[in-house]
């Protein structure tokens, strides 16, 4: 969601702020801001867009001062425009947000009763003059802002400068992330360790209900009651420091670098010497059901990873979607295992459906990218899916390293559940170590896809059909294509097309058959006959032998590696994100940073 950056430096800070922002543009970047002190008194700039305009503006009205804040904003109260963007401005307090304040009508009325005026849309501005209020009251600003928080109902990361106090930033976390860093001579706040990474990899992570004063050389902490707390440095990895290299987006790199990618992530789940799955902390005896949740790609992961699980494992499987899973309020005992996807580890729902969970009593697993996040230190297990950060909006080499990583759980499972034997296992670890050859071999389809994309980029809506572990796989090709160019996709369960979407079917509708040569290839063969029939598109990802059964029905036909059906909805996520990456670059969208698209959504 939106980004913050706060610094209190040594030099002027606009350019390290523009920096910190620069990194945190992936978050949100509907509009942004800063504003720091300039003698003594607050100076922002503020601009509609993306990030550039306000480093163009920044260029055209230069600020000095050596304490600021920034912010990129993804909108939620009030639409994308300069007059909502962050900073927000009360009195002698300056403001960035993340999150939703819940009960802002409630105060924004009782404020608007004191008489204050609002320039916003926001949720934001009402905490602004929350702080401002209590300063009028005569309280200190660690005091007015602890004062404030007590009024706040949501979930929220908050930093502000105050004029008066040119040494110090204030710092808040009820929810979404914020890390504080440790400097020389200087400090920071960050959204997350991404933004920090060019300033220093000393980090200190909030904790939920946390406060912090942060100066030149220290930062002191207080916890929900108030009190002064100790929270322990840690060393953020060198690989927060990431570039785009000669790529032209950060999606093509992070498509293009999924073979080393998976192969880092299998090192640590696969014993290369002995050819069999390293055993971790988990005693899969104790578990007869699985409940996954997660969001969006993630929840496509867990998809895939069912039928892993119950095929291999012999272990029930539930699948939800995180946003929804309190609702329909699950029995949960202790023989069931609840595990969250999530590449940030951020996301509010899952998240949320993480700590119902552990409010049940029930053993909870998160399998995550960023080791350090909020969901990894609050589940009793973790699993890193060391896929690097990944800063194209589009979840790429997240997906396929979550993959990897539920492939090799589940063979976990299966082992210690007695349900495959040595050979077996052996035989599916071997499977899973050629990965990121056949990868490599599907990457030198690149041309062929970016051909085939051009008969897609004129469509308004497209079908993606898959059976068994590809149907999952459709899922995500349509969500790819969704969010990169904007064409209305929905994948299918390729048994479903007759039930009602094969109404859909005319001369205009391309159809996208995910079909490797698999023990459903029969079936899907008949269900593009169906579509092929009624003049439908047909645009055909299969191997050689999938081609011969049906390649002949086909407009376009993708020729595959001949891939084992266990890893093949590992290496057939690859097309679909090259033809969504393609159809979006033929289109002009912006790859990298969709519209009304954040990275990491820390709010419900
Ligand atoms: O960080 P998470 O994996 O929890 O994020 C979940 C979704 O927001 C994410 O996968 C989203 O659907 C991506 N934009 C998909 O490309």
């Amino acid at each position: 969601m939106c980004g913050i950056v706060g610094i209190v430096g040594h030099r002027p800070v606009v350019p390290q702020l523009l920096e910190g922002l620069e990194r945190l543009e992936y978050r949100g970047y509907d509009s942004s801001g800063l504003a720091c002190l300039q003698e003594g008194r607050i100076a922002c700039l503020r601009a509609e867009g993306k990030l550039k305009n306000l480093v163009e503006k920044s260029a055209r009205f230069p600020l000095s001062g050596t304490v600021g804040i920034g912010h990129t904003r993804w909108a939620t109260h009030g639409r994308a425009s300069e007059r909502n963007a962050h900073p927000h401005i009360s009195g002698k307090v300056a403001l960035v947000h993340n999150g939703i304040i819940e009960n802002f009508v409630v105060l924004r009325e009782e404020l608007s009763a004191k008489g204050y005026q609002f320039a916003s849309d926001t949720d934001t501005e009402i905490v602004a003059h929350l702080v401002s209020d209590f300063l009028q009251e005569g309280q200190a600003p660690l005091q007015a802002l602890q004062a404030a928080l007590r009024r706040l109902k949501g979930a929220f990361a908050l930093c502000l400068l105050v004029e008066g106090e040119e040494d110090v930033l204030f710092a808040a976390r009820q929810g979404p992330p914020l890390v504080v860093g440790m400097g020389r001579g200087e400090n920071y706040v960050g959204s997350d360790v991404v933004a920090l990474a060019p300033f220093t990899r000393q980090i200190t992570y909030l904790e939920d209900g946390d406060c912090a004063v942060v100066g030149r050389d220290f930062v002191a902490i207080y916890d929900q009651s108030g009190a002064p707390v100790e929270r322990k440095p840690t060393q953020a990895a060198a690989s927060f420091l990431v570039s785009r290299g000669d790529h032209r987006h950060f999606m093509h790199k992070e498509m293009v670098e999924q073979p080393e990618v998976l192969g880092r992530t299998l090192a640590r789940y696969v014993d290369l010497n002995s050819g069999r799955i390293k055993h971790h902390d988990l005693d899969w005896m104790k578990y007869h059901r699985v409940s996954f949740s997660s969001c969006g790609t993630a929840f496509y992961a867990t998809l895939v990873a069912r039928y892993w699980f119950e095929r291999f494992a012999r272990l029930s499987v539930d699948n939800d979607v995180a946003s929804e899973f309190r609702y329909r309020e699950p029995s949960l005992g202790t023989d069931t295992l609840a595990m969250f996807v999530s590449q940030s580890g951020e996301t509010a729902d899952t998240l949320a459906a993480m700590r119902y969970c552990r409010s049940v009593g029930c053993d909870t697993a998160a399998l995550v990218n960023v080791e350090q996040s909020t969901m990894a230190r609050e589940a009793d297990a973790v699993f890193a899916t060391l896929a690097g950060p990944e800063i194209g909006v589009a979840s790429t080499k997240a997906f396929t390293a979550q993959l990897v990583t539920l492939a090799a759980l589940a063979l976990d499972a299966a082992s210690q559940r007695g349900q495959i034997d040595e050979a077996r296992e052996k035989a599916f670890v071997q499977q899973l170590v050629e990965v990121p050859r056949f990868l490599n071999e599907t990457l030198r389809l690149d041309a062929q896809i970016e051909i085939l994309c051009h008969s897609l980029m004129n469509a308004r809506h497209a079908l993606y059909l898959g059976r068994g572990t590809s149907y999952p796989i459709a899922l995500e090709g349509a969500l790819k294509l969704k969010e990169l160019s904007y064409i209305h996709a929905e994948g299918y369960a390729a048994g479903e097309l007759k039930h009602g979407p094969i109404a859909l079917i005319d001369d205009t509708m391309p159809m996208i058959a995910v079909a490797p040569s698999d023990r459903w290839l029969d079936k899907m063969v008949s269900n593009m006959q169906e579509v092929v029939s009624r003049g439908g598109h047909l645009i055909l990802i299969t191997d050689a032998q999938g081609a011969a059964k049906c390649g002949f029905a086909a407009n376009s036909t993708v020729i595959m590696p001949d891939v084992p059906e266990f890893i093949a909805p590992i290496i057939y996520a690859l097309p679909m994100q090259l033809i969504a990456y393609h159809t979006a670059l033929l289109l002009g969208t912006d790859v990298d940073q969709p519209r009304n698209l954040a990275k990491s959504v820390t709010v419900e």
